[in-house]
């Protein structure tokens, strides 16, 4: 008997090269430095270039992971991008992504679960991987969320940033007893009924505009801890792990205080924590495999790491995924 596992062959990560720290923001809105540290936990952020759109960051991470996977793109058979700012209405920014990448075979669409995506997109290609439908996927996490920030609402404006980070997953065939490998397990959630603590204030089909992010902050912060912790436990209880096996912890990277809340209440201890936040802000679907690129590169996650990836976003959506590391 085999198992099909979704193995990780390689992560890669790009931030845009501006970077706006708080004190600049602070010229521009009613904000300081030290409330934007001690509230979060974010130092700067990083903003795309004029004409730098989102698939262009998409690739550029994307193009790092293949390196380092040792992939070609003629090896790629299907591209997610998670993204919530993506260039055009359609088509799809993961066509966009494979155009510019050069695959002309395979398929490619886009994910909206907004901060979420990234957690999404892995479920999925690990979902489209394990029934045969890929072999070798990409999954990327893209965005360009300044474009759609109200840069006189320091509630929102002093919270997010820009930025891409990628993966890609290979179906590969274990041996039943060998098959602790890869992507062990995911669960999903969300809840429509709170739509409106996180949101866009417009869209193609209500008011024809782009619209800009509205947060009730105070709400959301409130959820987060327990949703996220929740679906922890379901992917631990569904595997059959304890949180006391992970190596490493890999939160989306939205709030330094929600971050430690759930190592907190899971028992993580905060040296298995990979944290991010204080460099690029949140950067929503590209928050978490922007963490798993430092902490891959910087040699913490190492092949055979149990980690945990975790996200929560608009929708509410949410959701947890645990891994068997072996890049
Ligand atoms: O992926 C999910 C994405 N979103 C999140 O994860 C966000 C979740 N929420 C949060 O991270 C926090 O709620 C915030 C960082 C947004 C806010 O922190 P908080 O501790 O919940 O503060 P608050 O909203 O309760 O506001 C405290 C005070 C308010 O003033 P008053 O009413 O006490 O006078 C705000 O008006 O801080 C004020 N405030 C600011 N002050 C300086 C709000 N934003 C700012 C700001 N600078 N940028």
């Amino acid at each position: 008997m085999t198992v099909t596992r979704s193995i990780v062959r390689g992560v890669g990560g790009y931030l845009p090269q501006r970077i706006l720290t708080n004190k600049e923001l602070a010229q521009r809105v009613d904000t300081t430095d030290e409330w934007i540290v001690q509230r979060t936990g974010i130092s700067q952020r990083h903003i795309a270039a004029d004409g730098e759109f989102t698939s262009d960051l998409a690739v550029r991470a994307a193009e790092k992971a293949l390196a380092r996977a040792g992939v070609s793109i003629a090896g790629i058979d299907l591209i997610i991008v998670a993204t919530t700012t993506p260039d055009m209405t359609f088509p799809a920014t993961a066509t966009l992504v494979q155009k510019k990448l050069g695959m002309h075979h395979g398929f490619a669409l886009d994910l909206q679960a907004v901060c979420s995506g990234f957690v999404y997109a892995m479920a999925t290609a690990d979902s489209y991987l394990k029934n045969g439908m890929a072999r070798r996927a990409l999954v990327i996490g893209a965005e360009t969320f300044s474009r759609i920030l109200d840069w006189e609402d320091r509630t929102t404006c002093v919270l997010f940033g820009d930025g891409a980070g990628a993966i890609v997953l290979e179906a590969v065939d274990l041996a039943d007893g060998a098959a602790d490998q890869g992507v062990l397990g995911s669960r999903l959630r969300s809840d429509g009924r709170q739509w409106d603590k996180l949101y866009v204030d417009g869209g193609v089909s209500s008011t024809g505009t782009i619209g800009h992010v509205r947060m009730q902050g105070r709400e959301v912060f409130k959820h987060a801890v327990g949703m996220i912790s929740d679906v922890i436990e379901d992917v631990l209880s569904e595997t059959g792990y304890t949180s006391a096996q992970l190596n490493w912890f890999v939160p989306h990277q939205a709030n330094l205080r929600i971050i430690n809340g759930v190592g907190k209440k899971m028992g993580i201890p905060a040296s298995k924590v990979v944290v991010t936040v204080d460099r690029h802000a949140n950067t929503s679907a590209a928050s978490v495999p922007l963490a798993l690129e430092t902490a891959v590169l910087d040699g913490r996650i190492k092949s055979g790491d149990l980690v945990m990836l975790e996200a929560m976003g608009g929708g509410f959506t949410w959701g947890a995924t645990l891994i068997r590391w072996t890049d």
